[in-house]
This record gives structure tokens, sequence and C-alpha cells, in this order.
């Protein structure tokens, strides 16, 4: 079975049930795709565009490593969708411990080689945990079956002094709060299973990343944080400074859900709530780490990332032109797949809602507020929520930021204090 994801083709060879299409088995024998995933992939291609671009990994050969490969897809989709001049910069490696894993990815690398011919794809069948420490990376991805924990401290001492690291999980039961027990024992924190669980998943997640590379002297910040139906993934810098990594307790802290007046002020006195009246007090907000916290408090989130989960320049890269220009092609009709014009069209569609929104959040991703806008209906017991879109014009006119965002629920984020986030919803309400 041939399959187009992106402009990239693959053969999958599922009617011998040697591979498997989704993410229904473990199997380690089996070559693992799931086209699930393939925003991920995706995203990762445009961000690597912006990075190479940018100047951050200097000018000369990019070593790249897709640590846990299987398929090898997202190494090939580099190779073939990124542009010649950027191409002929990588030096790419799959790793992947299974046999069956690597040997698709290299037949698959001859069968449709990339369209730029000027990079080159390695392979290392092996652990990744000692496989990426055989040399420096400058851009390490780490795609796990459930959690990312085993592969980071390696991953991170693996890095070159200016690096990128990509890192992904799957264990969402744990990260959204759920499985209380696996989220302590694997990440050291408590989550409270509220709305904004899934930016509280990011943060924890982040803030576990940040720890362990401060322990190898480097300083980690996000660039792109998605989560995206089963999995969460982030994107970081990460570069090596004692004295950055000495400022990362900074960066950590808690979220709290339903604050109270003293704990709202103390948010604003730190610069983590932009300052307002406490007459209404908002739904969230962060307090720093050395703030008094009771642990078993079920309002409390954390220890968790309190900057921002983005990067503006990298997330304006995002854009519909840009996407469609390196990841999609035109209906061919004469195609391996035997798609038809409509089968293109999906695909375009897919390629597309992959990066929705991230482009919108780019200049308010430093914001303190991501509100969702259901929740802040019943917070202020109003009739119905506002429409997204409508709260961001209300707020913009009295000159504050505003955005929607990248989350799975109707949201947006904004710098706005919390007394003209409520009078624009009031504005929303008909007239009793
Ligand atoms: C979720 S899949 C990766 C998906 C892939 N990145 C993609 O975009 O399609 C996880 C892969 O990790 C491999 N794997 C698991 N543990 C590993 C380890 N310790 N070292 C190397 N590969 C490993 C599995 O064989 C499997 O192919």
């Amino acid at each position: 079975m041939i399959h187009l994801e992106g402009a990239t083709l693959i053969q999958l060879d599922n009617n011998i049930e040697n591979d498997v299409i989704g993410p229904s088995t473990k199997d380690y024998e089996k070559v693992f795709y799931n086209p699930a995933m393939s925003g991920s992939r995706t995203r990762s291609i445009i961000l690597m565009k912006h990075i190479i671009e940018s100047g951050y990994l200097g000018g000369s050969e990019i070593y790249a490593i897709d640590g846990l490969a299987a398929s090898g897809l997202r190494a090939r989709r580099w190779l073939n969708e990124l542009p010649e001049k950027l191409v002929n910069r990588l030096r790419v490696t799959v790793c992947d411990m299974n046999e069956n894993s690597i040997k698709r990815a290299m037949e698959n690398h001859q069968r449709f080689p990339p369209n730029n011919t000027g990079g080159v794809l390695n392979w290392r069948q092996g652990d990744l945990r000692s496989a990426v420490l055989d040399q420096g990376w400058h851009w390490v991805d780490v795609d796990p079956f459930g959690s990312p924990m085993p592969f980071l401290d390696t991953a991170i001492q693996s890095l070159a002094k200016k690096a990128i690291l990509e890192i992904s999980a799957t264990d969402t039961a744990a990260l959204a709060g759920s499985s209380k027990t696996a989220l302590m024992r694997r990440y050291g924190a408590r989550i409270n299973p509220d709305n904004l669980a899934h930016d509280s998943g990011l943060r924890v997640l982040m803030a576990c990343i940040a720890r362990t590379a401060a322990k190898h002297d480097r300083f980690a910040e996000p660039i792109l944080s998605v989560w995206d139906s089963h999995h969460l993934r982030l994107s970081l810098k990460v570069r090596k400074s004692i004295e950055m990594a000495n400022q990362l307790e900074k960066m950590l802290g808690w979220r709290i859900a339903g604050p109270n007046e003293k704990e709202v002020s103390a948010s604003m006195q730190e610069g983590l709530t932009p300052k307002s009246s406490t007459e209404s007090l908002p739904m969230h907000c962060f307090l720093p780490l050395s703030y008094p916290v009771n642990r078993e408090d079920k309002r409390v989130s954390g220890p968790l990332w309190i900057g921002p989960l983005g990067d503006s320049a990298a997330m304006a890269s995002f854009t519909e032109e840009e996407v469609i220009s390196m990841c999609t092609t035109e209906y061919d009709p004469k195609n391996p797949m035997n798609w038809s014009d409509r089968d293109f069209e999906l695909e375009r569609r897919k390629i597309i809602r992959s990066i929705k929104n991230i482009k919108n959040e780019a200049e308010i991703i430093e914001g303190e507020f991501l509100i969702l806008t259901d929740d802040l209906a019943s917070w202020r017991n109003v009739g119905s929520p506002p429409s997204p879109i409508k709260m961001i014009e209300l707020i913009n006119k009295k000159g504050f930021k505003a955005g929607l965002s990248h989350y799975p629920k109707p949201s947006f984020r904004t710098n706005a204090p919390w007394d003209v986030i409520i009078e624009s919803l009031d504005q929303t309400q008909p007239p009793i």
C-alpha cells in the first residue's frame, strides 16, 4: 500500500501484517505508522525551516536525529519537503531499536528519494538512550510510545551548545491530571483536571524538561507547544548557559484554580497577573515556586512552567502559504495511491488544519491569561458563552492584546487585566 503524507510518499506493508497503521499496538517487531501524527510531522518541517533560516543553528551542516523513527517518515519529510538550500545542510539519522523500522525507512528512502538530493540520510539501529550519545546533535526528536521521561536525560546531554529538542508524550491521562499516581511518579506534579488541564500538562512536562536541562548546565525555552488529540508536543531551544540555567527557578511555579484575593494580589505583585482591581477575581492565576501552597489542595496544579509556552517569531512563521507550498502537492492523475482529486484536497485541508491558529497566537503567546469562553460564561454566571472573536475585538479596542489560541477548546489568550476582560464580556451580553 502506497500512502501520501504531506508531499512525501511512503510504502506500508500492512497486507502481510508486518506494518501497523495506527496506535493500536506497541509490538516492537512491527513498523509503526500513525496517520494521526501527521500534523506533528508537518509542524516540525515548518519549525525546522524557521529555525535554520533564523541562523540560530549557525551556517554549516546540521546534524539531526529522528530518535524514535518508526517508519522514518518524519526524517524523510524533512529531506523531501524543505527547500533545497536548507536540505543541502542536513545530515539526518533515523534511529530505532526495531530492525524492521530501519529497513523500511531506508527502503522507502531509496524507492521514493527526496526531491533535493543534497541532504544525507543515515541510520542507526539500537536503543536511543545510548545511540544518541555517539555525537553532538543540533536537532533531536523524541517521539515515544507513552512518556518521554526515560529518554530525556541522554537526549539533553547529546545536544550541541545551541540546539533544538522536540519531545512528544502520549501518556495524556497522566498529563491531563486524570491518572494522578502516574503523574506524580513520572513528573513529580499534580494537575487539577479542569478545562485548562491540557495547558497545565504541557507546562508540567516543560518544567521537567527545563529542570533536566538545568542539571546539564543548559537552559530550555519553549518555541512551540501543542496538545493535539492524543498527544502533546513541546519544541524547545536548548542552550548551554550556566548563567541562564541558574535562573530556572523564576520560570517555575503553581497554577491556582479559583484563587482567593490574597493569591491574586501575590500573583500581581510577581508580575504573573496583569494589575487590576480585585473586585472580581480571575478564574486562575500563577504563583511563583516560592509561594507556600498546600500540595493537597485540589485547586493547585504544579510545579509547572509559568513562562510563555512559545516563541512569537517561530509561531508567526506558521502561515498557510508556507505550509501549502512546502507540504502539499497538486493532483496528479497518475499518482501511485490511485487517489482522486478529492483525496488530494482532503489531504491539503488536513495539512492546513495542523497549523490552525498557531500564527494567530504568535503575538499574544506571552499573555498571562488563557481564557476558555465556556468557562468564562459559567464563572460569571452569564447566559451564553461569548464568541472568542468578539472578545478579542472588544479587548483590542480597549488597547490590549488578544488572539485566538491553538487550544482544543474555544479560547483566546490576552494580556488584558481581569476587569477589562469582564467589562468586555458584559458588552457581549444582551441588555436585561
Ligand atoms: C511512537 S513510535 C515513533 C513514531 C515516529 N516518530 C513517527 O513520526 O511516525 C515509537 C518508536 O520508538 C521505537 N522505540 C521504542 N523504544 C526505543 C528505544 N529505547 N530506542 C530506540 N527506539 C525505540 C519503537 O520501535 C517505535 O518505532
